[in-house]
């Protein structure tokens, strides 16, 4: 079975090729097209220029996916046996580069005849790690953290979402991508951050760590996006780099004490992890050693980091099961708030 897969919820544009062998994922293509160089000046995403860009793209990158899966020989006529779906990503996301890419998925499954399925793009993080060799086990909890999501998820099988906690404004990525600006520091914020950070060390600063003792699953991380903001404005020659330290560390504090306080209530048998802010390497340290020292039980699956950041495979691994459980549909929109239970 091969499915094919568009992601264009964001400024990447993605398509991969998915071949499940036995119940094994096999990536035959991933190719991804990012816009970062044309949004970096406006220091974020232009919805209508992202727009522009995943319809000039999508052709290109398409055939580059075929191909990296077929070689040089293959052409669109050619795939019509080879492929069994086609599965696009509905949202959430911004619903004018959304509509490009479900769009382009409707003519492909049309002119090819195969099933197309649709995606929501927080579940496809949370699928990223079907691909690799050990696929997470049911029950399990996710946590989800990107650009604009940062989520607790509870799911007993495959496809069934229970959003246990989530952000009550700025999404985690979403503040290292404004404190970055802060800090003078480049789009996106998260790398740039996570790089300063390394030559910080803890001296003085002591940032919040908002809701960290709620009791609840929901995360706040404007107000220590303020704090930061206060903290710059008050001392003109603050070491940025500690800093930089001390706002990743309260960020991956917070997510890391939800996530144990997730873990105690719920027994699950797998941690999955995923989304951008996934790649950060403070996160992935501290989440290891949550495991290994207080949940030995519990398998950890973070999303490996060419899986972290936006692209179709994992799209794809999610519209494989969605394929499976036969949730076809016809009439797809883009949904730009699009929430994982109710796809
Ligand atoms: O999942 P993603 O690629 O796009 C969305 O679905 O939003 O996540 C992008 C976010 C950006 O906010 C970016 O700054 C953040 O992920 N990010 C990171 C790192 N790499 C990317 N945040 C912290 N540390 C990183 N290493
Ligand atoms: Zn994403």
């Amino acid at each position: 079975m091969k499915i094919l897969a568009i992601e264009t919820s964001c400024d990447e544009t993605a398509i991969a090729i998915l071949e499940i062998i036995g119940g094994k994922f096999e990536v035959r293509s991933n190719v991804v097209l990012s816009q970062i160089k044309i949004h970096k000046k406006f220091g974020g995403v232009v919805p209508n220029l992202a727009k522009r860009e995943h319809r000039k793209n999508l052709p290109i990158v398409l055939k580059l996916a075929l191909k990296e899966a077929w070689g040089t020989k293959s052409s669109l006529g050619d795939l019509v046996p080879k492929l069994d779906a086609v599965a696009v990503t509905s949202g959430p996301g911004l619903e004018p580069a959304l509509w490009e890419g479900i769009n382009f998925a409707k003519d492909l499954a049309k002119k090819w005849r195969v099933p197309l399925v649709s995606v929501n793009h927080l579940e496809g993080h949370i699928y990223a790690s079907w691909l690799e060799s050990e696929p997470p086990k049911f029950p399990l909890l996710a946590l989800i953290v990107s650009g604009g999501h940062t989520e607790l998820v509870l799911m007993k099988k495959h496809l069934n979402y229970k959003i246990l906690g989530e952000t009550r404004d700025d999404a985690a990525g979403e503040a290292f991508d404004k404190v970055a600006r802060m800090l003078s520091l480049g789009y996106p914020g998260g790398p740039e951050i996570a790089k300063l950070a390394e030559k910080g060390k803890p001296k003085s600063i002591n940032f919040p760590r908002p809701m960290i003792n709620s009791g609840d699953f929901d995360f706040s991380f404007s107000g220590l996006k303020t704090a930061v903001l206060y903290y710059l404005r008050d001392n003109p020659r603050a070491d940025k780099a500690e800093a930089a330290y001390e706002f990743q560390q309260a960020v991956v504090d917070v997510l890391a004490k939800k996530t144990a306080d997730a873990l105690r209530k719920y027994k699950v048998k797998s941690l999955v992890v995923g989304g951008g802010v996934a790649a950060n390497n403070a996160l992935r340290r501290v989440l290891n050693i949550l495991i290994k020292k207080s949940f030995p039980k519990i398998s950890l699956h973070i999303s490996p980091l060419w899986l972290c950041g936006d692209n179709a495979a994992m799209i794809a691994a999610a519209g494989y099961y969605r394929f499976k459980a036969k949730k076809f549909k016809k009439n797809i929109k883009a949904v730009g708030n699009l929430k994982l239970s109710k796809i």
